[in-house]
C-alpha cells in the first residue's frame, strides 16, 4: 500500500531550509514553503498540513507573533520552532505557546526526520486517545438508555442500525416512553455526534413564529424584525434537527419542510436567497398521524418522506419486567444528585411498580422515584400510584406543572449550589412557570389574554413558554 503522504509546512525568510529538507528526507514527506508569517497562516487554511516547522527570527512577523496567531486558530497542526544562534532564550516563550519541539539550526536533516516522526507520533497517539474518549461518552450516555425487554432490545438494535445513516427517522409512542432520549441516542451514535443537536417544540412554539423560528428571518420580515436571524435549520448545520410534537405542525409549513426535505434548502422568512444546509432530521410525536392525516391535518405526503423508518416506542405497562431496572437506574440517579443512600425498594413495592398501568409512562415513574428518594420513604408509593390511578394522564410532555400526577412540588432540598441568588432564582422560575402554566390553562392557551392577566407583554409571554417548554395538554 502506498505510504499516505505527510504534509510539512516551512515558514521561513530562508528558502534553502525547505530545499535541504525535502531533498535530504523521505519522498513521503511532502515540503511546501512560505517566506514570511503572514502567507503561512494563509497556507495553514488553504493547505491544511499536517505538520508546521517554523522560524524564530524572520522578516515582519517574528516566529513567535505566526504562532500566538494560529493559537487562535479553531485547531491548529503541531508546531516545531526553528531557531538560528542566540535564539535559545525564546525556547521558553516557544513551550509556553504550546510549540511541539525545538531544533537548532544548522541542523542535520536525519536529526530533524526523528523529531518530525516523533512530534507526528505523538499526535497520533493523542487523537486515537480523544477519539477513544470521545467514543467512551456516547457509549455512556446511550448506557442511560435501560431496558432489556424484547421490544426494548429491538427498539435498541434499530437504533444501532440507523443510527450512522441519513436515513430521516420518525418515533412514535405515548408520551414520556423516551422518544427525547431515543432522538439523542441517534445523534450521539451517529458521525454527526460533535455537531449540534437541535431540538425543536413545534408545539411549544406559537404558531406565527415556528416558521421563522425553523428557517430564520431577513431585517423588515414582520414588526419586530430588527435585523437578521438565522434559523435552527442553520445553526444546526452539519448536526441533527429534532423535530419534537411534529405531529403539531400547521399545514402551511409542512409543505416548506417537505421541500427542505426533498431539496436540504429554503429561503429565510422575506428573504430571497436560497441557503443551502446539511441536517439530519429526526422526528416524533405521540399524535396518531395516520387519523391526523384522515382529518386534513397533517399532509401523507409528508408522513411517508418522514417516515423513512419508524422506531415505535411500546408503553411501559407492555414491557413490566423493565421496571425493576429503570427503579434501579433512577434510585442511582437521584441518590448521587441529592446526594442521598436510599436503598433497594421492596420486592412488594418492586411489585406494585411492575402492575401499575402507567399512563405516564417513564416519565412518571422516574418522577415517583425521585420523590421517594427525596422523602426517604417508599411508602409515598401506594399513595402516588393510588392519585395517579384516578387522574387520566396524557401528554404531560414538557411537564407543565400540575398536569402530571406525582409532579407535585417537592419540598426544597439544600444540597449542592446554596447561593442565595441560584437557590431562590430556581424557587421563582418555578413558581413562574407554575403560574403561567396556570393562567394558559385557564384562558384556554390564548396567548394575548394570558398575557394581560399577567401583566408582562406578550412578547415576553412567548419567550417564558418557550423557555419553560410549556405546552397545550391536549
Ligand atoms: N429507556 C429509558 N431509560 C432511562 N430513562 C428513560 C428511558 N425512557 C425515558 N426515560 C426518561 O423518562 C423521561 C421521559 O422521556 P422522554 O422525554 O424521552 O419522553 P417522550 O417520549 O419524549 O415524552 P413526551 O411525548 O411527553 O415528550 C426522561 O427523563 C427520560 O430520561
Ligand atoms: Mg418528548
Amino acid at each position: 500500500m502506498a505510504k499516505q503522504k505527510t504534509k510539512i509546512l516551512v515558514i521561513d525568510d530562508d528558502p534553502k531550509v525547505s530545499w535541504i529538507l525535502s531533498e535530504g528526507l523521505p519522498s513521503h514527506f511532502e515540503f511546501i514553503s512560505a517566506r514570511d508569517g503572514i502567507e503561512g497562516i494563509q497556507m495553514v487554511s488553504t493547505e491544511q498540513p499536517d505538520l508546521i516547522l517554523l522560524d524564530i527570527k524572520m522578516q515582519g512577523m517574528s516566529g513567535l507573533e505566526v504562532l500566538e496567531k494560529l493559537n487562535k486558530m479553531e485547531s491548529r497542526p503541531d508546531v516545531i520552532m526553528l531557531s538560528g544562534h542566540g535564539d535559545t532564550r525564546y525556547v521558553v516563550d516557544s513551550v509556553k505557546l504550546g510549540a511541539a519541539e525545538f531544533i537548532n539550526k544548522p541542523f542535520d536533516v536525519k536529526e530533524v526526520e526523528i523529531h518530525i516522526n516523533g512530534v507526528l507520533e505523538r499526535g497520533r497517539l493523542r487523537s486515537e486517545l480523544a477519539k477513544a474518549k470521545e467514543e467512551l461518552r456516547s457509549q455512556k450516555k446511550y448506557a442511560n438508555f435501560i431496558g432489556d425487554s424484547e421490544p426494548m432490545l429491538r427498539v435498541k438494535a434499530l437504533i444501532e442500525q440507523v443510527a450512522d445513516s441519513e436515513l430521516t427517522v420518525l418515533i412514535r409512542g405515548e408520551s414520556g416512553t423516551g422518544k427525547e432520549i431515543v432522538a439523542r441516542s441517534l445523534h450521539e451514535l451517529s458521525g454527526r455526534r460533535n455537531q449540534p443537536f437541535m431540538k425543536v417544540n413545534c408545539a411549544a412554539i406559537p404558531r406565527d413564529l415556528l416558521e421563522a423560528e425553523l428557517f430564520g428571518y431577513e431585517k423588515g420580515a414582520f414588526t419586530g424584525a430588527h435585523k437578521n436571524k438565522q434559523g435552527r435549520f442553520e445553526v444546526a448545520n452539519k448536526g441533527t434537527i429534532f423535530l419534537d410534537e411534529i405531529g403539531d405542525m400547521p399545514m402551511e409549513l409542512q409543505s416548506k419542510l417537505l421541500q427542505v426535505l426533498e431539496q436540504q434548502e429554503f429561503v429565510r422568512v422575506g428573504g430571497v436567497q436560497t441557503i443551502s444546509v446539511d441536517v439530519r432530521i429526526i422526528c416524533a410525536t405521540n399524535r396518531n398521524l395516520e387519523e391526523a392525516i384522515g382529518e386534513g391535518q397533517f399532509r401523507d405526503d409528508l408522513f411517508y418522506r418522514l417516515n423513512e423508518i419508524t422506531i415505535f416506542l411500546p408503553p411501559l405497562r407492555e414491557r413490566a419486567e423493565d421496571v425493576p431496572l429503570l427503579v434501579n437506574h433512577f434510585l442511582e440517579k437521584y441518590n448521587a444528585l441529592y446526594s442521598r443512600e436510599y436503598a433497594n425498594l421492596s420486592s412488594e413495592t418492586i411489585d406494585r411498580l411492575m402492575g401499575f398501568h402507567w399512563p405516564g409512562n417513564i416519565r412518571q415513574l422516574e418522577n415517583m422515584i425521585k420523590q421517594v428518594v427525596v422523602r426517604a420513604d417508599e411508602g409515598i408509593i401506594e399513595e402516588l400510584i393510588r392519585s395517579a390511578a384516578q387522574q387520566p394522564v396524557k401528554s404531560t410532555s414538557g411537564g407543565a406543572a400540575g398536569a402530571a400526577p406525582g409532579a407535585a412540588p417537592l419540598p426544597e432540598t439544600y444540597d449542592g449550589d446554596l447561593s442565595l441568588k441560584s437557590v431562590v432564582g430556581r424557587r421563582i422560575a418555578e413558581e413562574e412557570k407554575r403560574l403561567i402554566s396556570h393562567v394558559l390553562n385557564k384562558t384556554n392557551w390564548n396567548r394575548r389574554k394570558a398575557a394581560d392577566i399577567l401583566q408582562i407583554s406578550y412578547r415576553s409571554l412567548l419567550y417564558k413558554i418557550k423557555d419553560y417548554e410549556l405546552n397545550a395538554t391536549k
